[in-house]
């Protein structure tokens, strides 16, 4: 086993973000989209990657490369010395006990689907009940169907209010002896609702129910401590956080991980293998078979240690600043409604307007510069509950202006003017 990196993240104290400084560290930020400036607010969908973290990505293939936990040649240790610190970095920034509860995968969908494999197969069976909400995104309902499909196991779900929060008094009417797990998404990715997760993993433990909770939208936006929260099971994404695409974490309790089956089979995920027997090897490697995405952990270890130099709680609450901004400009707007009104939510505006299609209101936007996502957001549930097939979601990040809302709302008021 390798001792623990000394990996330091330096929060930053100041409060104000200087928001131009900030957006210089984004080139991408400067392109042009025909002849307009880029506006980007699909930052729910994914975010873009500082200069710092390109740079990182740079060194290590000009200078790291090379395959992890094989060798004794200098580039092997070197980039498993790297991939091992990115580790560090990430319990670190979750607050983990042990490095060895953060597991490297392709993303949070990869990682429910760990969850599920790892534990669900090996210790859910015909006739007990999974517990999920309507606000899950497709991630975190399919790989639980197709369990349920497998095992005859119940899913129950959680309603939600007009509001677009959960109603928790029927979370708790929903537990018997035989609920054996809750899926739960920390910050709806369609509405922005962030969901009271410590009182909901709470519960679940005074029934001794395991609670997964994906965090994909929440991790760049609030300081995640999994042992406050005390979750089971925790997962987000790197390029949602300012990282690579192809790589996420799943946080599990040691214990858990422990107990668990792996998902995948093959190199570094064993101590032995002959044909009778194969010995799996400790955590977090019996969970991470074949050649890790070396690149993108060590980049995503690099995006870590960027936001923590803004500070994420810095970078929350001037998403807060701007999510009221554009809440109040976006919902003034005749015809225009706001789908999720959640007391608690994240940087994340859904709205239709009536009689246009959000595919038009998404093309007619690009035309201006501005990105937003149209659809149902993998989150079809949620679009049921409201009745709409789609919506149009802004999603604001921390490198967001004021004046990019501003055009937002301009550029609704040209579809409608284009469809009047
Ligand atoms: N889950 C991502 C989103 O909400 C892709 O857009």
């Amino acid at each position: 086993m390798m001792r623990s990196a000394t990996v330091s993240l330096q929060p930053q104290i100041s409060s104000a973000l200087d928001v131009d400084k900030i957006r210089a560290d984004f080139p991408i930020l400067n392109i042009k989209v025909g002849d307009k400036p880029l506006i980007y607010l699909d930052n729910a969908a994914s975010s873009q990657m500082p200069q710092t973290v390109i740079n990182r990505l740079v060194k290590y293939q000009t200078e790291q490369h090379a395959n992890i936990h094989r060798a004794v040649h200098y580039l092997s240790e070197v980039a498993t010395r790297e991939y091992h610190q990115a580790r560090c970095m990430l319990q670190q920034f979750i607050h983990a006990r042990e490095e060895r509860e953060v597991i490297f995968t392709s993303g949070t969908t990869d990682a429910i689907n760990l969850v599920m494999h790892g534990y669900g197969r090996k210790f859910l069976q015909a006739g007990d009940e999974i517990i999920l909400t309507t606000l899950e995104h497709h991630s975190n309902i399919v790989p639980w169907q197709m369990l349920a499909a497998e095992k005859g196991i119940k899913i129950r779900v959680v309603p939600i209010n007009d509001r677009g929060e959960l109603e928790l008094d029927i979370y708790k009417k929903l537990f018997n002896s035989h609920t054996k797990f809750v899926g739960l998404i920390h910050v709806s990715n369609a509405l922005g609702t962030i969901n009271p997760i410590k009182e909901m993993i709470d519960f679940a433990h005074q029934h001794n129910v395991p609670v997964l909770i994906d965090g994909a939208q929440a991790a760049l936006h609030m300081v995640i401590n999994v042992q406050e929260l005390d979750c089971d099971f925790y997962t987000f994404s790197g390029h949602k956080m300012c990282g690579p695409t192809g790589i996420g974490i799943l946080y599990g309790k040691a214990n858990l991980l422990e107990a668990m089956q792996p998902f995948k089979g093959g190199g570094d995920m064993i101590t032995s293998v002959t044909f009778e027997e194969t010995i799996y090897n400790e955590i977090p490697h019996k969970f991470e078979a074949g050649t890790p995405p070396i690149a993108a952990a060590i980049g995503f270890g690099a995006a870590i240690d960027y936001l923590t130099s803004i500070g994420i709680d810095r970078i929350g609450n001037y998403e807060s600043e701007l999510l009221d901004y554009a809440t109040e400009l976006v919902s003034a707007i005749p015809g225009v409604k706001i789908i999720g009104t959640a007391k608690h939510k994240t940087a994340v505006l859904s709205f239709t307007v009536d009689g246009i299609h959000p595919h038009d209101i998404g093309t007619i936007l690009n035309q201006e510069g501005i990105a937003v996502r149209t659809g149902h957001h993998c989150a079809q549930p949620v679009m049921q509950y409201f009745s709409v097939p789609a919506t149009s979601r802004a999603s604001f990040a921390f490198y967001n202006k004021k004046t990019e809302i501003d055009a937002l709302a301009a550029g609704i008021r040209t579809v409608q003017k284009v469809f009047q």
